[in-house]
């Protein structure tokens, strides 16, 4: 599945450091860490009915991230949310909104890898678009070769803009015509898919992997969430392909996509051998909270 142009972001404008610019002139230095290193950290957020869903839970996820990669100068979540509101405001942005919010370690002052070159202070970057959920109402999926990262190497936890492993599985969804690369972790449990939870339904039973080698997603504890106070037995567990290909139902979850169904993995048909209708009951549950709960844009 790819994504198409929306013109009705044409006229679209950026937060970029401290001020709102046009589309086309929302640059960073080419001193700025992002380009230099990929050295930033970023949240994905979705704006309904009028609320940021879920804000305060992603500027949370952002402050860590920051804090684990060691940014000094790290903006306010008041800051932050100022600079948020502004944009969504500027735009008449208020439902069907995607905000991509980037922090970065900032621009050098010279070429280099040394954050000590970074004596500016970090740049935020608040992309807000108009875009709906990006998937289709099913999706396929392919194992990639590329595993994702153990916290060995660099921990998935953090939610960082180095997401050439990601992309690499990505590439390999594309050439294999499926819409995404499903992730193994270091020792073949399933991890996630390239950019977005996984889960698998049997019986009357959830199972999702270990937040170990993938992101502890947003949307993927407010899944969990939802089977807990709905009587939904849900397990968390290292899981195999076997249990996936296997499985009555899988789904994928995440801010951009929210809830998709998977319908086949490695040309393999998920069928839904018992019955049981999960995933329609936690999608209807999870579309109502997403149009009830949220921070007002002020
Ligand atoms: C690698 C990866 N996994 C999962 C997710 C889903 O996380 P969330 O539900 O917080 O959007 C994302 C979102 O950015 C991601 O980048």
């Amino acid at each position: 599945m790819l994504q198409k142009m929306n013109p009705k972001n044409k006229d679209i404008l950026v937060f970029v450091n401290d001020k709102l610019v046009k589309r086309e002139d929302a640059k960073v230095s080419v001193f700025d860490s992002v380009v230099q290193g990929g050295d930033a950290v970023w949240e994905g957020l979705r704006v309904y009915n009028g609320k940021v869903f879920c804000l305060d839970e992603h500027l949370e996820r952002l402050q860590n991230s920051a804090h684990a990669l060691c940014f000094s100068d790290i903006p306010s979540n008041e800051t932050i949310k100022k600079a948020l509101f502004q944009t969504l405001k500027a735009n008449d942005m208020y439902d069907g909104v995607h905000v991509r919010l980037t922090l970065t370690r900032g621009e050098k002052i010279t070429s280099g890898m040394d954050p000590r070159l970074n004596q500016m202070g970090c740049t935020l970057i608040i992309l807000a678009e108009w875009k709906p959920p990006v998937y289709n109402k099913s999706i396929t999926l392919i194992t990639s070769s590329v595993r994702r990262n153990n916290p060995m190497f660099l921990d998935s936890k953090i939610h960082h803009n180095n997401l050439l492993n990601n992309i690499l599985a990505k590439i390999e969804a594309n050439h294999a015509g499926a819409d995404a690369g499903l992730m193994l972790d270091i020792n073949g449990f399933v991890a996630e898919a390239n950019g977005v939870n996984i889960f698998c339904i049997r019986k009357d039973t959830v199972y999702t992997s270990l937040p170990d080698a993938c992101l502890p997603g947003i949307t993927r504890s407010l899944v969990i969430n939802i089977c807990k106070e709905n009587n939904i037995k849900i397990v968390e567990k290292n899981l195999s392909l076997l249990e996936f290909y296997t499985a009555d139902e899988v789904f994928c979850t995440g801010t951009m996509g929210e809830l998709t169904k998977v319908h086949e993995i490695d040309g393999r048909k998920i069928i839904n051998k018992n019955g049981y209708k999960i995933l329609e009951k936690i999608q209807g549950i999870y579309s109502k909270i997403t149009k009830n709960s949220g921070v007002d844009i002020q």
